[in-house]
């Protein structure tokens, strides 16, 4: 398959263009630095600096995935505006390929978060739970949107709510580990928050499942495993599969003076389950934070 990808460079790109080299797909990948995304990736790709440069391609499928980093710096005004239209331009321009070319792609995944239910306490929350509207929802209801308006009869749209993204060379364990590893890692506040989950090899078997295996896919998906576990039990877990105590808190209200409303994602959440992929028969490899774990701890060592 020819396959455009947008974020190809990021932490969840890269181990996706891994996955579909090995599986001989074809991949054109969009970076605002194309010289470097290829040295970045690692496996042979065609990159270009906008989605709609690959207009004079066959393209079957797209991959939506780029946007400024959520926990880059603190949100200012300006910082939440570039959050969201950093997101929008990029889905923009995925828009404006689909409509240069000749035969539009079959299949458009396209990045969301937990994000987009906001704080949920500790309700299960599948894809029907309605959100709570903060500044997280605003962004990933703004994403989707931007990506839905391109459905149509012959191009289906799925948008991944992503949970925590977990491996060992980047998203929030990369910072953790250390940490955790000499011992001084803590609770976030009461510990009581949610956060939603995921090896990032699921994710990519997660997107992998949505294009080639699955006709249905129009809407929302979450894509977190299965069983997701309040701030308290990740530190508990986390701290056990490095063999060391984690006897610190993080008062609320440090963090809430450090970063201002981007605590929210320290210190609030969403207990989000993959309702719809497992209805549709997708299986987890790594459905447990011990078993995750384990085996991101395995291959760091
Ligand atoms: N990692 C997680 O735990 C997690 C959780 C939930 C949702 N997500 C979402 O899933 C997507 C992929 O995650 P990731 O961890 O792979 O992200 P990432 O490592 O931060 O990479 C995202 C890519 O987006 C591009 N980018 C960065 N800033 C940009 C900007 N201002 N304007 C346009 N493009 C920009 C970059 O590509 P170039 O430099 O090549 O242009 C970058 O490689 C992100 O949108 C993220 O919000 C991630």
């Amino acid at each position: 398959m020819n396959i455009v990808i947008t974020g190809a460079t990021g932490f969840v790109g890269q181990a996706l263009c891994r996955y579909w080299h090995e599986k001989g797909h074809t991949l054109m990948v969009v970076s605002r630095q194309p010289d470097k995304a290829r040295d970045t990736i690692g496996v042979p790709v065609t990159a270009r600096a906008k989605a709609v440069d690959f207009a004079d391609q066959q393209v079957d499928a797209v991959v939506n995935l780029a946007g400024e980093p959520i926990f880059n710096r603190r949100w200012s005004d300006a910082q939440k505006r570039q959050l969201i239209d950093s997101r929008v331009r990029a889905t923009r321009d995925v828009g404006e390929l689909c409509q240069q070319l000749p035969q539009p792609p079959r299949k458009l995944i396209s990045g969301s978060a937990m994000g987009y239910y906001g704080d949920q306490g500790s309700r299960e929350v599948t894809e029907q739970t309605p959100p709570h509207d903060e500044f997280a929802h605003q962004l990933c209801r703004q994403w989707e949107e931007e990506a839905r308006k391109l459905e149509t009869g012959q191009m289906s749209v799925a948008c991944i709510r992503i949970g925590l993204v977990l491996d060992r060379d980047g998203g929030m364990l990369k910072p953790m580990r250390p940490m955790f590893r000499l011992g001084v890692g803590g609770r976030l506040g009461k510990g009581r928050q949610y956060m939603p989950w995921i090896h990032r090899h699921d994710l990519v078997r997660i997107i992998d499942f949505l294009l080639e295996r699955h006709d249905d896919v129009d809407g929302a998906w979450n894509a977190g495993a299965p069983a997701p576990v309040t701030n308290a039990e990740f530190t508990r877990t986390l701290a056990a599969s490095l063999n060391r105590p984690a006897p610190f808190v993080v008062p609320g209200s440090v963090i809430s003076l450090a970063l201002g409303e981007m605590s929210q994602l320290l210190l609030t959440g969403a207990r989000m389950v993959p309702a719809r992929l497992e209805a549709a028969g997708f299986r987890f490899e790594y459905p447990t934070l011990e078993k995750a774990l384990a085996a991101i701890q395995r291959d760091a060592a």
